[in-house]
């Protein structure tokens, strides 16, 4: 038989799979960022907050968060021939294809700050992944509208100069904008680290061989793409308009749910590890009715959302594997609501999960035990042959 080699705990060696940074229980639905529980920080803190906290371990002063603060706006500028690069990626190309390509290339605009042995150079590509990427985002997003792009505002915080760079001067509704940067700024948070998810696991699989932290990111972007895991809150929304153009037939949706030969997936629904409710679902779900509570007329697809997890939570074949509604199964009601298209709520997951993918990192690199990433298989090919004609 084919000769059996011993699987390695996680990628070859034990150091990847320990960490300080998130604590999950998945039985338990339990989530906490340094030990800190995720209701307590969705409650009391920021999303800027937050990233100091999952990358530096403390919760900042506040002088050391304005400190922080202004590091991001002095730094959120992006060079004129990034600008143009960005310009020139095709416009149809969705916006994480483009900004996994653009993150690249920061290794080569800030070469200055790609070696990974140096804590100097390592805490200059902190802040410069940080403040840019909202910058380079909202710039692919703006070209992909046919819009000009727009300039960071060193004058307004973290969120509200994403939204600007975004919408401009917004709706005109100033407690309207307002209610959007909260509702934006809390699901940034919820969405900060998650331990070794699949495009965390990747930045580590990467960094894990001395690679630069700006390809590492961008690594991470790459897996995060996928529907399975953040493409998810995309695939949501495009479930719901398909039951919607359905005419609202949940019930035979479902039916093509349970058939496994329709390979169709209830899109936000399951994890790899909550076998329970998402902490972070329950906090969206009760964000979307805050804001959608707003609108003139109930919007009908968190309407239909609210009926399909409710129609799924009463049937076996749902509770029975434990498939319970994840962080993306409302997220995508509420960014449509502000007014992103589609493809851009992955985008949007990607800029939340940025600090939890920097933080694991760095921490992996800190980690004198850490070797690299070098997984083994179970080899089930062909055993030893001789090549034809050999007598
Ligand atoms: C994220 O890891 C993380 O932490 C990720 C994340 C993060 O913060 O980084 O939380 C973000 O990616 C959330 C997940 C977003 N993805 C989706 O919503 C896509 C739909 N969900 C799935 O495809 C699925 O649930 C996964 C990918 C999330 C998990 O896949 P698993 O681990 O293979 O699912 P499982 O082992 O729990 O499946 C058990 C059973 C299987 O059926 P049986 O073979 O036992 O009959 O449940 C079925 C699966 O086929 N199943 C589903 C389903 N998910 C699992 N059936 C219908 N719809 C689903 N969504």
């Amino acid at each position: 038989g084919a000769s059996m080699t011993t699987l390695d705990p996680g990628f070859g060696n034990t150091a990847s799979c320990r960490s300080e940074i998130t604590y999950i229980d998945g039985a338990a639905g339990i989530l906490r960022y340094r030990g800190y529980p995720i209701q307590e920080l969705a409650k009391h803190s920021s999303f800027l907050e937050v990233a100091y906290l999952v990358i530096r371990g403390e919760l900042p002063s506040p002088g050391d968060l304005k400190e922080f603060g202004e590091q991001l706006s002095a730094n959120a500028g992006i060079p004129a021939e990034m600008s143009a690069l960005l310009d020139a990626l095709p416009r149809n190309g969705h916006p994480m294809t483009l900004l996994a390509a653009a993150v690249n290339t920061l290794a080569a605009y800030y070469a200055d700050s790609v070696d990974p042995k140096d804590d100097q150079q390592v805490e200059t590509a902190t802040i410069r992944l940080l403040a840019k990427l909202p910058t380079i985002a909202a710039h692919i997003y703006r070209r992909s509208v046919g819009e000009e792009p727009i300039a960071p505002d060193p004058s307004l915080d973290y969120v509200g100069n994403l939204l600007h760079m975004l919408f401009g001067d917004g709706s005109g509704d100033s407690e309207l904008d307002a209610l959007y940067a909260k509702a934006l700024d809390l699901l940034l948070l919820l969405h900060a680290d998650h331990e070794l998810n699949c495009s965390t696991a990747t930045v580590r699989v990467v960094g894990s061989s001395d690679a630069d932290i700006y390809g590492s990111v961008s690594a991470g972007i790459n897996a995060l793409f996928g529907p399975l895991h953040g493409g998810a809150n995309q695939a949501v929304l495009e479930m719901l308009e398909e039951i919607r153009d359905l005419g609202g037939d949940i019930d035979s949706f479902l039916a093509k749910v349970k058939d496994k030969e329709s390979k169709t997936r209830l899109m936000g629904f399951g994890h790899r590890v909550y076998k329970n409710f998402d902490p972070r679902s329950r906090e969206i779900k009760g964000l979307a009715a805050d804001i959608l509570a707003r609108q003139e007329e109930p919007d009908e697809l968190f309407a239909l959302a609210l009926e399909l997890e409710g129609k799924a939570l009463a049937d076996s074949y749902f509770t029975d594997r434990k498939l319970y509604p994840n962080v993306d199964f409302y997220s995508g009601v509420i960014y449509r609501a502000m007014g992103f298209p589609t493809n851009m709520f992955t985008v949007l997951f990607a800029l939340g999960r940025l600090p939890g993918w920097i933080a694991h990192w760095r921490e992996q690199r800190k980690d004198p035990a850490t070797r690299i990433a070098r997984p083994r298989q179970l080899y089930t090919g062909p055993t030893e042959r001789s090549y034809p004609g050999q007598g």
